[in-house]
């Protein structure tokens, strides 16, 4: 590694943490009809173990998105680079990412899956860095709070390298 690797957050908390989303997500979602879309690339990791954790059923599904626009805006646009391969109409749909930063990627796609009405849609998401918050993007279920620092593992990356690290990290370059 061609920098510093301080831990955060040890892979004994984050699958505890986890488990213990997934507890709340399966009493919620008992009656079913649950679909749990990733954003890649960096959700990858926590969606699979908050899948594996359910003891409901669930379908999952895959976007990759890149949202633009600067820092001031309360709106901006996003890219749709690959769509969800099935229709999420009448599902209990929860967006599944690794991190919520400025907000702009979750406020731009909830609202644009919203319009494809979903019974249901909440949001999950591993990390959340409230300090850096540009735009509203509320998770209904979040793993961890966490400070303003640059942060690897668990999907995270630093130049496409380490998202798969088992804990969370600060990197130091
Ligand atoms: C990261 C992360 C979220 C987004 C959060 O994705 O996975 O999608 O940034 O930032 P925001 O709240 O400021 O919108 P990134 O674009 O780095 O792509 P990746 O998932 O492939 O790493």
């Amino acid at each position: 590694m061609t920098g510093k690797v301080e831990i955060l957050i040890s892979e004994e908390d984050v699958r505890a943490r986890i488990r213990e989303m997934a507890d709340v997500i399966s009493a919620k979602y008992k009656d079913g009809n649950l679909v749990m879309i990733g954003i890649l690339s960096g959700a990858v990791y926590f969606l699979t173990e908050l899948a594996q954790n359910l003891t409901v059923p669930v379908e999952i599904d895959f976007m990759a998105a890149s949202s633009y626009g600067n820092a001031t805006e309360s709106s901006g646009k996003v890219l749709i680079k690959k769509d969800l391969d099935r229709s999420i109409t009448g599902k209990n749909v929860i967006i599944v990412e690794d991190i919520v930063d400025t907000g702009r990627t979750l406020h731009l796609l909830s609202d644009m899956l919203r319009a494809r009405k979903p019974a249901s849609l909440e949001i999950a998401v591993l990390l959340d860095k409230p300090d850096r918050r540009k735009v509203c993007a509320e998770a209904d279920y979040v793993g961890f709070e966490i400070p303003d620092d640059f942060v690897i593992g668990w999907g995270l990356d630093y130049e496409q390298k380490y998202r798969d690290l088992p804990f969370i990290g600060i990197f130091k370059k």
